[in-house]
């Protein structure tokens, strides 16, 4: 690590989030905790300064190539200035057309470009690749229930990995293969573990806390010209693997194309990688329905039955993200916010109820749910749960 990029990793962990955590403070002590306007502002102006001193000195010292690992490590860490200023409104996409953080810009699209990643922080910066230092990782904030919302975003994320990492191990061996029952075993054990984390997310963290003092920070925001959509628990490779290597969403249909066409740059290089290569393989879905010759034979009534409990919890998974977490952490607490805030509240930018929208289809696809309106697997699974005795 080159001295200044250790010094802004070192501010990055210390003095920016001590002045993000009093900013917090400072908001949380008004009646319209979403206002920022006005609040703070020499803490706002310190933030800024010194993230900007600190960013010219490498912007200055040019590329020093220290591999992947360091620059990706950068990029995080301009990206977490650059939301924390959209957070404080020291920069608003909708008020300029470029972003006024000129130095965190230039570093960050040329480092983004040059390791084939979006610009800006990504949710792996946070979660999967958040070195911590004596147990403590990067953060925005020293609330508890932002470390609350990391970690369980970090066992969420490692448990789809786990499950995506198995069920691409079944491709080579195929659905009758014995070992692939080991597998399909695998898969719902980590699955279940999504849905433990997911459930004690659910009941541990504070609603207005992650609303008012957590949510804000993964906000869109510009670099350069361009505006970047936040980041959220969603950019990784295994979700979208799980959902084409079971069926139950498929590349071809446009709004789920549209989706990971949407995502790749969001994710690390590897799991771009890992993705294009799964959108090209067939479902065990579809490696089943074409096996009805085999319907009455042992392995297909035991594989066919862990597939379709593998399918049932991959959708539980979801039903609980959409029912559970985004309506108690996004939905509800929008409703009862101020007008004036509102067109600020989701990550990715569309509108509220189109987001929440997409969001259900996308439940009720990996759910097999019955809908006239979009292709779900409803009747294939059906098929299937007739063929197993
Ligand atoms: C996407 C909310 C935790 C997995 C999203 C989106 C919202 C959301 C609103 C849509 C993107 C946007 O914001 O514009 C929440 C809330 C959470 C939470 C409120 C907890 C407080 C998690 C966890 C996981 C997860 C723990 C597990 C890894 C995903 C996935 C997507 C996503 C995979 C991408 C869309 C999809 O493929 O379903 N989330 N989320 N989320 N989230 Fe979460």
């Amino acid at each position: 690590m080159s001295s200044y990029t250790a010094k802004f990793d070192n501010w990055i962990r210390s003095e920016f989030v001590a002045l993000n955590s009093q900013l917090e403070e400072l908001y949380w002590q008004q009646d319209d905790k979403a206002n920022v306007e006005g609040i703070g502002d020499s803490l706002k102006l310190a933030l800024k300064e010194q993230g900007n001193a600190l960013i010219s000195d490498l912007l200055a010292e040019g590329n020093t190539d220290e591999g992947f690992d360091s620059a990706f490590d950068l990029l995080g860490n301009v990206g977490l200035f650059m939301a924390a200023c959209r957070r404080h409104e020291i920069t608003e996409p909708s008020r300029e057309t470029t972003s006024p953080l000129v130095e965190a810009s230039a570093l960050a699209m040329h480092i983004g470009a040059s390791i084939g990643v979006t610009p800006r922080f990504a949710t792996a910066h946070l979660t999967t690749h958040n070195k911590a230092i004596n147990g403590t990782y990067k953060r925005f904030t020293n609330l508890d229930d932002e470390a609350l919302f990391l970690d369980y975003n970090t066992q969420g994320i490692l448990a789809y990995k786990r499950a995506s990492d198995a069920l691409l191990k079944t491709l080579p061996l195929g659905i009758s293969h014995p070992v692939t029952a080991e597998l399909l075993e695998v898969v719902k054990k980590a699955l279940m573990d999504v849905i433990a984390s997911n459930n004690a997310l659910y009941t541990q963290l504070d609603t207005e806390r992650f609303f008012n003092c957590v949510r804000p920070y993964y906000k869109p925001y510009r670099v350069g010209k361009e505006v970047y959509r936040g980041a959220n628990a969603g950019d990784f490779a295994g979700i979208n693997v799980i959902d084409m290597l079971l069926g139950l969403c498929s590349a071809n249909e446009p709004s789920y194309s549209q989706m990971l066409v949407d995502k790749f740059l969001y994710m690390m290089p590897e799991d771009q990688q890992i993705l294009r290569e799964a959108m090209r393989m067939q479902s065990l879905m579809d490696d089943f329905l074409e096996a009805e010759q085999y319907k009455n034979t042992d392995w297909f009534q035991k594989h066919g039955k862990l597939f379709i409990q593998v399918c049932k919890l991959h959708g539980d998974t979801a039903i609980g993200h959409h029912n559970q977490l985004v309506e108690k952490f996004i939905a509800q607490p929008s409703q009862h916010m101020q007008q004036q805030h509102m067109s600020k509240v989701t990550a990715s930018g569309p509108p509220l109820p189109v987001l929440l929208d997409s969001l259900a289809k996308l439940r009720d696809r990996r759910a097999a749910a019955k809908r006239d309106d979009i292709n779900t697997r409803f009747d294939d699974l059906n098929t299937l749960k007739q063929w197993i005795n």
